[in-house]
């Protein structure tokens, strides 16, 4: 049987390729997409919306719901548009058909969250791979409705390892910290895939040509050889590898997890939210006191199998372009 999967994301490049990973699976049918739902985060709401629905047009599997996220009034950071591309595309989307389904006629992310549990209650795997905002209004407008998730996966966090966007906290959990710290209240069994395991997983120029074969011959292929470039300059410029070339697919972690949790390690853990530093909002707290803990809320990876994990997101999304059509016209 297929994994029932609902995915809430920020496109941004990583979450794209992410989403690329999830169509390629789709195909393999080992995975069951049931919905998107979009979220403010590396950019707009708007255009995490957009790029979503081009990305799903472009893999050629455009059969999935996409939720629409509402606009954060109180985020603690301002978008990473630096990193991802005004547009969340590598500045791309222009280039790309338009996807097949409009804004404001689509149904707010935290709604289509609680119908797609309401409707599989217990079967779907939530994955979160985006500041926790639609997470947390889901479970403020229907308290509890995330324990009907199967499971709940999360991108985020830092522990052994410094932030990406303050000195302590990672941007998923600094977005929103609020909604994070509702989302962490929520259940006791949460997946958490923090920093310290995704920074080992830097895409390279030699995976690209791999996944694309040297000269991209269809559209899927073209985008993501120029998405990989924007990305790799945008990610040396920012130092997020040391100086190696290549990029961070943080959030192929967790579609990763999916179907591969035999590349991790986990600790069981009482994981805490900061909300009110002044330096510190957004820091992921993990209490290793070896004292009594009744409150433990999650299992967080410490260990990862970087260089499988990268081989397995080579060969399926290998396996995508191969089986895309689309030829190019650009
Ligand atoms: C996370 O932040 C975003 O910029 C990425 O898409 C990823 O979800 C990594 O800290
Ligand atoms: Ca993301």
């Amino acid at each position: 049987m297929p994994k029932k999967v609902l995915i809430d994301t920020d496109p941004g490049g990583d979450d794209i390729y992410s989403l690329f990973w999830l169509q390629s699976l789709m195909r393999q049918e080992v995975v069951e997409l049931l919905a998107i739902a979009t979220t403010e985060g590396n950019v707009s709401a708007r255009n995490t919306f957009n790029a979503a629905c081009q990305v799903l047009r472009l893999g050629e599997i455009d059969t999935v719901a996409v939720g629409r996220g509402v606009d954060v009034p109180d985020k603690y950071l301002t978008n990473a548009s630096h990193i991802h591309g005004d547009d969340g595309m590598g500045n791309l989307s222009q280039t790309l058909p338009p996807g097949r389904r409009r804004f404001h006629e689509s149904l707010v992310s935290d709604d289509l969250i609680i119908r797609v549990l309401k409707a599989h209650p217990y079967e779907v795997t939530l994955v979160a791979i985006a500041p926790l905002s639609n997470l947390a209004a889901a479970e403020e407008k229907e308290p509890g409705i995330l324990r009907l998730a199967k499971e709940v996966v999360i991108m985020g966090g830092a522990f052994n390892s410094p932030g990406n966007i303050t000195p302590v906290a990672e941007f998923n959990m600094a977005f929103n910290p609020k909604a994070a710290q509702r989302v962490f209240a929520s259940r006791e069994d949460l997946v958490i895939l923090p920093l310290d395991v995704t920074r080992q997983l830097v895409f390279t120029p030699e995976m690209l040509r791999q996944v694309t074969g040297l000269e991209p011959k269809n559209q899927l292929a073209q985008f993501m050889a120029d998405l990989a470039k924007f990305l790799m300059t945008t990610t040396l410029q920012y130092r997020e590898t040391g100086g190696q070339l290549g990029f961070l697919v943080h959030d192929a972690v967790a579609v990763a997890y999916l179907v591969y949790p035999e590349l991790f390690k986990f600790a069981r853990a009482l994981v805490s939210i900061e909300t009110e530093g002044r330096l510190t909002n957004g820091q992921t707290l993990c209490d290793r006191r070896h004292g009594v803990k009744t409150g433990v809320n999650a299992w967080v990876a410490e260990e990862v199998d970087a260089q499988n994990l990268l081989a397995c997101l080579v060969e399926d999304l290998h396996y995508l372009v191969e089986r895309t059509t689309s030829y190019t016209s650009y």
